[in-house]
């Protein structure tokens, strides 16, 4: 339920500060992508390595440090998180948000976020009863954001009562039922549609132990095959090389070189309502692949390659009611390349990033994506998980079809 998820987590200056390092190692070893914002009370009690260590990602806590010129650090993580979860919360940083106050990088990044916010209080009793309190986080629950309520038990100021942060444990269980709703609240916008996706690189052999392949690690077409069979459709995932698990309960298709998956995706092609090609098929492959392993013989050696079938170009000329959509792997002039491989390919969507840009690169949990049609740009997202691109493409795909099948 956790795998892939992009959890920031914000972690404000209080005792129960510790527990976020087993609330870190926790979501982490769940698969979630967590990032750690701290505030500087919190580097009292927990240090930034701990929490670097555990979430294998560098840890933020100054709006000013941006490590990264291309990007503004609290916008990236706001527009990147699936959950935005604050444990342990003080009281402190509980008012600022509900006023709207925003002075440091946890503050700044839960002002900017559109994503779901939880927040985990972890106080003394006597605070934890303050009128202040209580209507600061009255008025968080009444804008959206969920409050894992803190359990009775001795707190670390002596006093027994409420306001010992939640054990992690309980505090994942929370998330987890969180997000197991949200995928069964997804509407079922491709109810009944048959969706074809491919994924991964192709391997084009040159002799029984060699092949040329590619960085393509399939996790943009696995995330695209998830989500549409969350959203209701029946789903197909064609799938090359990739050293990821397929998603679960999505029937996969297993193949190697570029005319292997166009010959699968045919056997689908006359049936299927929507064709995705997130695949990285090879353009070249051996002319002749050797039937025994190659021996070295002199200084150099010449390799003979010739054209593969371009699938979705076939595609595109066989298209009669399918609604098809391409990629395109940019490093360069993206918006004119991916413009006219859409026109070239026949298709009704094209996908473009800039697989050059940090967080849009083939192995990357992250992409960058502009989507165009034949009239141009349809829209440019900001750095989102695949999971999301996935979403967001899906439900422009849905708009699009019930337009052409009602
Ligand atoms: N594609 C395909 N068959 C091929 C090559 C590419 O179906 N033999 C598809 C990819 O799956 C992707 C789209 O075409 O959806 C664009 O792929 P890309 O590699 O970006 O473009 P190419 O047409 O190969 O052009 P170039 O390599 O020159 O950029």
């Amino acid at each position: 339920m956790l795998n892939g998820k992009k959890i920031v987590l914000g972690v404000t200056g209080g005792i129960a500060a510790y527990k976020a390092a087993v609330l870190c190692s926790k979501l982490t070893q769940k698969g979630a992508d967590v990032h750690v914002i701290m505030t500087s009370s919190a580097k009292q009690f927990i240090t930034e390595l701990t929490l670097q260590s555990l979430s294998k990602n560098p840890v933020y806590s100054d709006t000013f440090d941006e490590r990264d010129p291309s990007v503004v650090s609290h916008i990236d993580l706001a527009d990147m998180a699936d959950l935005v979860l604050v444990a342990p919360a003080t009281a402190n940083m509980i008012g600022k948000m509900a006023h709207g106050l925003a002075d440091d990088m946890l503050s700044t990044t839960l002002l900017a976020t559109m994503a779901p916010v939880m927040v985990a209080p972890a106080m003394n009793v006597h605070m934890y009863q303050h009128p202040a309190v209580l209507d600061n986080m009255n008025t968080l629950v009444s804008r959206g954001v969920m409050m894992i309520e803190p359990g009775e038990g001795l707190l670390a100021c002596g006093y027994v009562g409420k306001g010992r942060m939640e054990e992690p444990e309980t505090i994942i269980q929370v998330i987890e039922q969180f997000f197991a709703e949200q995928k069964q609240a997804e509407p079922k916008l491709l109810e009944g549609k048959k969706i074809v996706v491919t994924a991964g690189g192709t391997i084009e052999r040159l002799d029984p132990v060699r092949y040329i392949t590619n960085d393509s690690s399939g996790k943009m077409g696995f995330a695209i095959a998830q989500a549409a069979h969350d959203m209701g459709a029946d789903v197909h995932l064609v799938i090359g090389h990739t050293d990821m698990a397929p998603p679960k309960g999505i029937k996969v298709v297993s193949i190697q070189s570029a005319q292997e998956m166009y010959d699968a995706v045919l056997d689908l092609w006359e049936d299927s309502d929507v064709v995705i090609k997130a695949a990285a098929v090879a353009d070249y492959r051996a002319e002749h692949v050797a039937s025994s392993k190659i021996k070295k013989s002199g200084n150099r050696m010449t390799l003979e390659l010739v054209k593969t079938v371009d699938i979705l170009e076939q595609l595109g000329k066989l298209k009669k009611s399918q609604f098809l959509i391409g990629f395109a792997a940019e490093t360069n002039d993206v918006e004119t390349f991916a413009k006219e491989k859409l026109v070239r390919k026949n298709c009704d969507l094209i996908v473009a990033n800039d697989v050059s840009t940090a967080g849009a690169g083939f192995r990357s949990d992250t992409n960058i994506v502009q989507i165009y049609d034949a009239d141009g740009l349809v829209e440019q997202l900001p750095m989102l998980s695949k999971q999301e691109v996935a979403r967001r493409l899906l439900k422009i795909t849905a708009e699009r079809i019930q337009g052409v099948y009602s």
